[in-house]
């Protein structure tokens, strides 16, 4: 399913990037595309532009913006993960959509050839890089003139909760925040966004926020359950959280899922869109 050249290094992220991972990114962007695809209408990305999927994954919203470009347009997915971008390599082009470009880069060092893209879209990426600014400054200098960036990412992580809590969200947020810190990531990273966006020469034109509610039996549901299985067992592995706490939230959870009346939080989003000086 994920490929992985001899000849290159693949940098992991802090959730990883095996074949769970694969699946729970192709997952949650089947649970979110409504939103980003709602996103890049506002941004007016559309047939025959050159977009750049900032931190692409395995490319689905690739894949999505691909169809949105068609065959006159361009994807350039850029990630650190060589796995994800020999996966977006090895899926065959759809016919009528745009030829996906891939490039293994650093998005806090972005460097592409040519004229400056139309439009960049960067999601769930930036809350993940230790210098998000410079991320902003790379995507800048890669847009033309008038060019636009379409950000969504988490301004407030801690705000997540299900109900009714047992104890296990607090034994979650405690864990979880403290893995992300010591990978340098900012969970809070959406309340600044804007503000750097202008700094950097950007004119922002939308802030919006990005927040949904999850019952159980919802579609929804399903994204924190694949997140809790995909990540939990890492965050026991490299010491973050206890087998104890792993077993107590788990069950907590599992429980939660056969309560009509409970329901999952999620962490807030924003979404900013800003146009290139
Ligand atoms: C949560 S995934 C999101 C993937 C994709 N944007 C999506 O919406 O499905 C975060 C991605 O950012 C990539 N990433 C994190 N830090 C990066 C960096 N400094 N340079 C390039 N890619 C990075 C990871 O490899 C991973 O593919």
């Amino acid at each position: 399913m994920c490929p992985m050249s001899n000849t290159t290094i693949d940098r992991e992220y802090v959730l990883g990037t095996d074949e769970q991972e694969h699946a729970r990114l192709s997952l949650q962007h089947a649970l979110w595309a409504d939103a980003a695809i709602g996103q890049w209408a506002r941004a007016g990305f559309g047939p025959g532009d050159t977009v750049i999927d900032v931190g692409c994954g395995p490319g689905f919203g690739s894949r999505d913006l691909a169809r949105l470009l068609g065959p006159s347009g361009k994807v350039i997915a850029v990630d650190e993960s060589q796995r994800f971008l020999d996966y977006i390599d090895a899926t065959p082009t759809e016919p009528g959509c745009a030829p996906i470009e891939t490039s293994n880069q650093d998005v806090q060092r972005l460097n592409l050839p040519g004229d400056g893209a139309d439009g960049a879209y960067c999601r769930w990426v930036l809350h993940f890089t230790p210098d998000p600014q410079a991320v902003i400054r790379s995507v800048h200098r890669a847009l033309k003139p008038g060019g636009v960036f379409a950000i969504q990412d988490y301004c407030r992580w801690q705000s997540i909760f299900w109900a009714p809590n047992k104890g296990g969200v607090e034994t979650l947020r405690k864990c979880i925040l403290a893995s992300y810190a010591s990978h340098k990531a900012n969970s809070d990273v959406g309340q600044m966004l804007p503000t750097w966006m202008e700094e950097v020469g950007f004119d922002v034109v939308e802030i919006r926020p990005l927040q949904r509610i999850a019952r159980p039996g919802d579609a929804l549901w399903q994204w924190p359950t694949t997140y809790f299985d995909s990540f939990l067992p890492r965050l026991v592995k490299t010491g973050f959280m206890t087998q104890d706490e792993f077993e107590t939230v788990m069950t907590e959870w599992r429980e939660l899922g056969e309560q009509p009346g409970a329901f999952f939080f999620s962490p807030p989003q924003v979404e900013v869109i800003g146009v290139r000086r």
